[in-house]
Order: C-alpha cells, then sequence, then structure tokens
C-alpha cells in the first residue's frame, strides 16, 4: 500500500485553490490539473508499506494544538505548480513531529526537507505566455492530520483517507 501523510484544506480553501486552478486554465495553463477530492498538502511521504495500522499506532503518538494556516502565493518545481501557505512554526514542528514519530517506529519515509506546497497541476505548459496569478489570502483552521492511500486509478490517482489524527 502506498501511504502518505497529509493536511487535507477546508472547502473554502478548496474553492479558493479551485479558482486558482479555472484562473490558471482561462490564461492558457494547460497540465494535469488536480481534482478537488484530491487537493492536499503533504506532511511526510512514506510509500509502499504493508502496515497501516502500524503506521495509524505511530501517528497516534503524536500530539499537537490547532492552528491557523492561509493560503499564499504560487510557485513551480519544474512543471508542477503549486499553491504556498504562509510561513507557519506551528505547521514546521507537526511535520518534524510526525517524522519524529515514524522515524522512532522505523517507518521509512522520503527524508526530503518539508516543503509545505499543495499541488495545483502538473507536466503544466504555458501556452500564452506566463499567467498573472493571485491566490487569495484564505485561512484554514488545523485540528487534524490524515493518513492517506494512494492508489492509480483508471483516471489517474486516487487518494483516500484512512485515519485522521486530531489536535488536543
Ligand atoms: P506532492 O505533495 O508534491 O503533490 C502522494 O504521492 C503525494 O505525496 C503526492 O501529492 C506527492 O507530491 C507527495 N510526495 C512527496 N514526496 C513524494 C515522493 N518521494 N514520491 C511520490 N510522492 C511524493
Amino acid at each position: 500500500m502506498r501511504l502518505f501523510i497529509a493536511l487535507i484544506p477546508s472547502p473554502s480553501v478548496k474553492d479558493a485553490l479551485i479558482h486558482v486552478q479555472r484562473d490558471l486554465d482561462y490564461q492558457g495553463v494547460q497540465g494535469n490539473y488536480t481534482k478537488e477530492g484530491n487537493l492536499h498538502l503533504t506532511l511526510a511521504f512514506i510509500g509502499e508499506y504493508s502496515d497501516p495500522d502500524e503506521v495509524f499506532d505511530a501517528l497516534a503518538t503524536v500530539s499537537f494544538s490547532t492552528f491557523s494556516l492561509t493560503l499564499e502565493g504560487i510557485g513551480t518545481f519544474g512543471d508542477l505548480w503549486w499553491a504556498g501557505v504562509a510561513l507557519s512554526p506551528a505547521l514546521d514542528t507537526l511535520a518534524s513531529r510526525i517524522r519524529r514519530a515514524l522515524a522512532e517506529n522505523h517507518i521509512p519515509f522520503d527524508r526530503k526537507k518539508f516543503s509545505p506546497h499543495i499541488t495545483l497541476l502538473r507536466k503544466a505548459v504555458m501556452t500564452s505566455g506566463v499567467p498573472e496569478i493571485q491566490v487569495p489570502a484564505v485561512a484554514m483552521t488545523v485540528d487534524r492530520f490524515t493518513l492517506m492511500r494512494s492508489d492509480r486509478g483508471k483516471h489517474g490517482m486516487l487518494y483516500t483517507e484512512l485515519g485522521s489524527i486530531f489536535s488536543l
């Protein structure tokens, strides 16, 4: 099973991201747009792992207080385009605690530096120049994080929530 840990955006953040995607599309950016139901912010990527219960038990040891996160800016990793979030020490701390809990339980994960982003589209191609995009500063309350399963479906990736850990 291919596993990762993510924050699921609130409905208002999802709405804002969908508007940004529509704006990109309108301004001629073509590519594989992330479907609304798949929008997420990855906190840690585990990859292939056979025992999700073991991962969930490790994650259940992570405690955190509710915090707020605000959308901010747009960026790219090559041809992957993403929306960013405003600097958040609480988010960084949550990602570190999750990663520490995985390490302490000998669950392997991608150790690449945490770089918070929400993927808007992959394989992007600009067909009418560089778009002018504003990402609205929509805020959401983070009171849970979620163990996700990723499967390759007939019509693209399928992400399924396996379970969430809630704030104190
Ligand atoms: P993303 O966060 O940049 O969109 C499930 O595959 C999710 O985990 C994807 O959204 C993916 O990219 C993220 N991810 C993070 N590290 C990854 C890795 N090493 N391999 C595949 N996906 C990874």
